[in-house]
């Protein structure tokens, strides 16, 4: 088995293709395997191997997870929008929980002995405290969460009968930006996200944009999260995987900055950086959002050798804005 050689669930998707990357800029041999319903190929480097397929067909993922050929597994693969599994949560707990059992099913028959899964921090719902830690109590409060969560145990559960199988749980908060170079961003129709969304807006591909509530307990009266850039949130990955290489441990991580900005601030910003051309407008609050989430990143820095180096906020929002003046047609 090749130390460096992964296969990446989902690697066509907004998240996975930073990923790979940043794993082939660290000398990862990476195979990428994805249905391609919302993730590009166009997002994927040439310099990877591509499979088209879908990871519930599990003839398909037995064929592409040869036996003894990867150290390890990145698990992208799923749904990953709020709204959408609260009017259709069968799809969630289908594409999110079932199909990762069968991956989990086929890494076991194929001895892999490291995964590294996606989840999120809308496992722990409405946190009682912030910034929230790994050892939360998980509460989440809609059928996405529910679903990450779920599969979280199943893993956990695993690697409890697998001595040689272990895991990394890293749990995003809230993902934004693009690749610095413009190799990859946020694709895909409907977005919900803030940033990007306020970024179509600047584009003109919506009309402006609103803020979902402005009476929550907060300093300005909108709800505050840990916006974490996409690459610094990849080299997290890259950080863990290197520290799997010789660790026979499993590691559960927030991924965050540990810092929490308002909507109000976030719109601020990309007012001022698109030369005020971004109308808002204060809407009501939107079912479910909690005022506030922010990671608590102790153990992140303590576990793994990694610095962020994206984080400033306009430079979040810049890459963002190239990305979809890119996605627009509108070069910058
Ligand atoms: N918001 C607006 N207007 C918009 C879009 C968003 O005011 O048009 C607000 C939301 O109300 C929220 C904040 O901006 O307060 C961030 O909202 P996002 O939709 O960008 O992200 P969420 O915090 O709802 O959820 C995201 C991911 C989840 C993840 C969670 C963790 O979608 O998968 O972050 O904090 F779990």
């Amino acid at each position: 088995m090749s130390g460096k050689n992964v296969l990446v669930t989902g690697g066509a998707g907004y998240v996975a293709s930073h990923v790979v990357l940043s794993l082939l800029e660290a000398g990862y041999e990476v195979t990428v395997v994805d249905d391609l319903s919302t993730g590009s190929r166009n997002l994927l480097p040439a310099d990877c191997r591509f499979l088209e397929g879908n990871i519930g067909d599990a003839d398909f993922l037995a064929n592409a997870l040869e036996p003894d050929k990867f150290f390890a597994v990145l698990h992208f693969a799923g749904s990953t929008i709020v709204e959408e599994s609260i009017r259709q949560p069968l799809d969630y707990y289908a594409n999110n929980v079932a199909n990762s059992l069968s991956l989990l099913e086929a890494c076991r028959c194929a001895g892999i002995p490291k995964l590294i899964f996606s989840s999120t921090a809308a496992v722990y719902g409405e946190p009682s405290r912030s910034p929230v830690d790994e050892t939360a109590e998980p509460r989440p409060i809609n059928p996405y969460g529910r679903s990450k969560l779920l599969v979280e145990r199943m893993i956990q559960d695993l690697a409890a009968t697998a001595p040689d199988f272990h895991y990394g749980i890293l749990r995003y908060f809230n993902v934004a930006g693009a690749d610095p170079e413009g190799r990859s961003g946020q694709s895909g129709a409907a977005a919900t996200h803030l940033i990007k969304s306020a970024c179509e807006a600047v584009v003109g591909n919506r009309d402006g944009i609103e803020i979902f509530g402005t009476d929550y307990p907060t300093e300005d009266g909108t709800c505050i999260r840990d916006y974490i850039h996409v690459s610094d949130l990849a080299s997290v990955h890259v950080a863990l995987l290197d520290k799997m290489l010789t660790s026979d441990q499993s590691y559960l991580l927030n991924c965050g900055y540990g810092r929490g900005l308002s909507v109000r601030q976030v719109l601020d910003a990309v007012t001022r950086l698109s030369g005020g051309g971004l109308k808002v407008s204060n809407g009501k609050r939107r079912p479910g959002d909690a005022a506030e989430i922010v990671a608590d990143v102790g153990r992140l820095h303590q576990v793994l050798d990694w610095r962020p180096q994206h984080g400033d906020l306009d430079h979040i929002i810049e890459t963002a804005l190239s990305w979809e003046r890119r996605l627009s047609g509108a070069m910058d």
